[in-house]
């Protein structure tokens, strides 16, 4: 796929993968929305695109967040005109204690952001690839998973 000219948007994209992966994506010509619950990062990850000549804009959102993950998705098309690759990425472990201490509702919460959000950026993601003849939507997983 030639990535110049594309848009994309990574959640999860205030640090680790996702920021290496925008960064990495707007590198190579693609303008990147930076979706994450963490403002300060992903304002630092639109910094260090826009210092190395990318374009990049921040949208504070919850990927479980019906509303959210529309607005997101949707300023791509607002900001930069189009929707061509969507990341999803955000993603949280278990953490300590594993299986079988961990509570509830830290399962509920680990399905919900690692699993129903990746369904449901999807699902809003695909009608707006198709308004430009398709995309790629990329979800990150885990051995854990
Ligand atoms: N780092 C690893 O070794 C590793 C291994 C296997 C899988 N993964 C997966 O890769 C992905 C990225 O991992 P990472 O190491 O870069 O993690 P990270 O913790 O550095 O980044 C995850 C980002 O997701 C954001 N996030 C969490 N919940 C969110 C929500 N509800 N809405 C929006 N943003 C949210 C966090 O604020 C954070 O910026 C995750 O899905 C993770 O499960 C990572």
């Amino acid at each position: 796929m030639e990535i110049k000219g594309t848009v994309g948007v990574i959640t999860g994209g205030s640090s680790g993968i996702g920021r290496a992966t925008a960064e990495r994506l707007a590198k190579e010509g693609a303008a990147i929305v930076v979706a994450d619950l963490d403002e300060a990062g992903g304002a630092e990850t639109v910094k260090r695109i826009e210092s190395a000549g990318g374009r990049a804009f921040f949208v504070k959102a919850d990927v479980t967040r019906l509303e959210d993950a529309r607005r997101m998705l949707d300023t791509a098309v607002s900001k930069f005109g189009r929707l061509d690759i969507l990341h999803n990425n955000a993603g949280i472990g278990v953490g300590a204690p594993g299986f079988p201490e961990a509570p509830p509702e830290r399962w509920h919460l680990v399905i919900e952001i690692d699993l129903q959000a990746v369904i449901l950026g999807t699902g809003l993601a695909a009608p707006l690839m198709q308004n430009n003849g398709g995309g790629v939507i990329i979800n990150t997983a885990s051995m854990a998973g």
